[in-house]
């Protein structure tokens, strides 16, 4: 089953939003394999947003996501890369579709307060920067049956 990776931002952290963007994604019905706070260092922000090193907004990126603890998830369901992707939302939050967790708590593309992976491939390559695989666990979901067909 896919996995994706997730970054509450700085911003939802401080405005009191962990439970309300989880709820969301446990409504849904996807499985929460890993979860913890922590505070990004430059160097790991840095890696994380490596495809935007030369872009004008990295250094400010870079202070945004490094400003306060972030909560980091696993989330793990079929086809959870793009499903997430939808439930979070365009990347400027003025665009984003109102129903869409951007589009219900945000305002401005440099406070857009989530982060998920875009491909099978950056999930991959988040995963490991944050998780080590000792954090990521593996356990039955009894209403399975019911949400898949
Ligand atoms: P992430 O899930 O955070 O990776 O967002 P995304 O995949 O929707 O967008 P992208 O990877 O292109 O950009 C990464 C992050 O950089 C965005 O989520 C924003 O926080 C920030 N960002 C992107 N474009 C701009 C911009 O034009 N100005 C500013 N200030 N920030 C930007
Ligand atoms: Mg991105």
């Amino acid at each position: 089953m896919e996995k994706t990776f997730v970054m509450i931002k700085p911003d939802a952290v401080k405005r009191r939003l962990i439970g309300e963007i989880i709820q969301r994604f446990e409504k849904r019905g996807l499985q929460i394999v890993a979860m913890k706070m922590v505070d990004v260092d430059k160097e790991l922000a840095k890696k994380h947003y490596a495809e935007h090193k030369d872009k004008p907004f990295f250094k400010d990126l870079i202070k945004y996501i490094t400003s306060s603890p972030v909560v980091v998830l696993v989330l793990k369901g079929k086809n959870c890369i793009s499903v997430v992707r939808k439930m979070v939302g365009a990347t400027d939050p003025k665009e984003a579709e109102s129903g869409t967790i951007r589009g219900d708590f945000a305002l401005e593309i440099g406070r857009n307060i989530i982060h998920a992976s875009d491909s099978p491939e950056s999930a991959e390559r988040e995963i490991k920067l944050f998780f080590k695989n000792s954090e990521i666990f593996e356990y039955n979901m009894p209403d399975a049956d019911i949400i898949y067909e």
